[in-house]
């Protein structure tokens, strides 16, 4: 296993995703760029007041660990900004930077395999049903002392889904040569060797 190269990792909202990038990371030993922060990151300067495009195009790297960012108003934030263009455009190239780097990187997001790295070595794409990924993030949601129902998370997902799949731009959609993870009835650590699975047949 030697050369640069890049692992491109999509799917909705609380697949499994972020987990699974965090720990193929990890054991690569590769640095990990989770995208959906940045959207997020614009999402809490438009809420602040400012013009997303003018936020997308002044971010900086260190608006990325904020915790602030891990909250609904700003993932719903983040799910209008990621509809327009400009703001896409605004942080692609911060994206293929990263994806760059030498010895290679994991992104994951939503258009990684699609837009961002369409010449990724590697493509996953993580999904789960909107029931198992809704009650997912409601125990989450609620181990973190949030005041929320299923029903409200559910209905929360499933139009977080519709906007990210029915957008112009860089709409959430599998690569033709994506390998599909289905998380569904896969505990953390089974969905973790899945991905590595894949990550090993598809780099030889
Ligand atoms: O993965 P997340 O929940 O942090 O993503 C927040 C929002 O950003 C989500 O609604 C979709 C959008 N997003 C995107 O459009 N493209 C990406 N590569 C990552 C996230």
């Amino acid at each position: 296993m030697t050369g640069a190269f890049t692992i491109a990792i999509d799917g909705p909202a609380a697949a499994g995703k972020g987990t699974i990038s965090r720990a193929v990371a990890e054991r690569l030993g590769l640095p990990h760029l989770d995208t959906g922060l940045l959207y997020r990151a614009v999402g809490a300067r438009v809420i602040g007041g400012q013009d997303p495009v003018a936020a997308a195009r002044t971010l900086d790297a260190s608006e990325l660990n904020e915790a602030a960012l891990r909250t609904g108003p700003v993932a719903e934030a983040a799910s209008r900004v990621a509809v327009m263009a400009e703001v896409r455009d605004a942080l692609t190239e911060f994206q293929r930077a990263f994806a760059r780097r030498p010895g290679g990187a994991v992104l994951d997001g939503r258009d990684i395999g699609t837009v961002i790295c369409p010449e990724a070595e590697v493509k996953l794409y993580v999904t789960a049903s909107p029931e198992c990924r809704a009650e997912r993030r409601f125990l989450e949601l609620r181990a973190r002392g949030a005041e929320v129902t299923e029903e409200g998370v559910l209905a929360d997902v499933r139009a977080r889904d519709q906007r990210d799949s029915a957008r112009a731009v860089a709409p959430l959609k599998p690569a033709e040569d994506a390998v599909r993870i289905d998380t569904t009835a896969l505990g953390i650590d089974e969905a973790i060797e899945a991905a590595m699975a894949a990550i090993a047949s598809r780099w030889g």
